[in-house]
């Protein structure tokens, strides 16, 4: 299921305008390898919420080779966003596209596994972001939950699943979306919503 009409998709693209040059390479890098970014409109959104809290630490699920990093890192003038992500290739590619465009020194790379690295990394975080395999992502909010200051965000890709999250049963992953969803709908302490542009943000404010 296409979650957004694609001829929405086209005039959002339109009316949002022009964009960083690397950012377009690094789309056409993710066209040509198939590989899952969050895009350009969520790309936008990103930026905005970051804005919006005035996000100084940022804490990244799953940054594949630094697209919505990069995001992150255009917003947070001065900030401090920790990376995680289990490939050392993309770490690699990622500090390229960063550094060219003046960005690396705002971002931290940590190679391994995400749920194990934000134990490592101390403080409290501005916006917790979540974009690592689905499987993942119950283990992933229950960390998040604890680690976001008042004021803060968790932000989280994929949360519709291609529209998958209707099923009744489905899939492993379709169902730790569903249980992710779940749960964070039933905190009391996080006003929740989904954005369904692409395939479904979810964002929530710790109050
Ligand atoms: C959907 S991609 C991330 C895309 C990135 N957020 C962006 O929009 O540019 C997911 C990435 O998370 C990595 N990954 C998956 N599970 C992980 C985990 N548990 N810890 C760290 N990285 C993980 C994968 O290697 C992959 O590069």
């Amino acid at each position: 299921m296409q979650i957004v009409d694609p001829n929405i998709e086209s005039y959002l693209g339109e009316i949002y305008g022009a964009r960083h040059a690397v950012l377009k390479k690094m789309e056409a890098e993710a066209l040509e390898r198939n590989f899952p970014i969050v895009g350009p409109l969520v790309g936008k959104l990103l930026y905005e919420l970051a804005k919006i809290v005035k996000a100084r630490r940022i804490f990244e699920m799953g940054s594949g080779y630094g697209y919505s990093a990069f995001w992150w890192a255009l917003a947070a003038d001065g900030g401090e966003i920790h990376c995680t992500e289990s490939s050392e290739s993309n770490r690699e590619k990622a500090e390229k596209y960063l550094g060219e465009a003046g960005l690396l020194h705002r971002v931290k790379y940590h190679v391994g596994d995400a749920l194990e690295i934000i134990d490592k990394v101390e403080g409290k975080f501005d916006i917790v972001f979540i974009d690592i395999e689905k499987q993942g992502y119950p283990a992933a909010l229950e960390k998040a939950f604890s680690r976001v200051a008042e004021g803060g965000l968790i932000v989280a890709d994929n949360v519709l699943w291609s529209g998958k999250v209707t099923e009744k049963k489905g899939d492993a992953s379709t169902e730790a979306i569903k249980e992710f969803n779940r749960r964070l709908f039933a905190r009391k302490d996080f006003a929740a919503s989904i954005v369904p542009i692409r395939d479904g943000v979810a964002v929530a404010y710790k109050m």
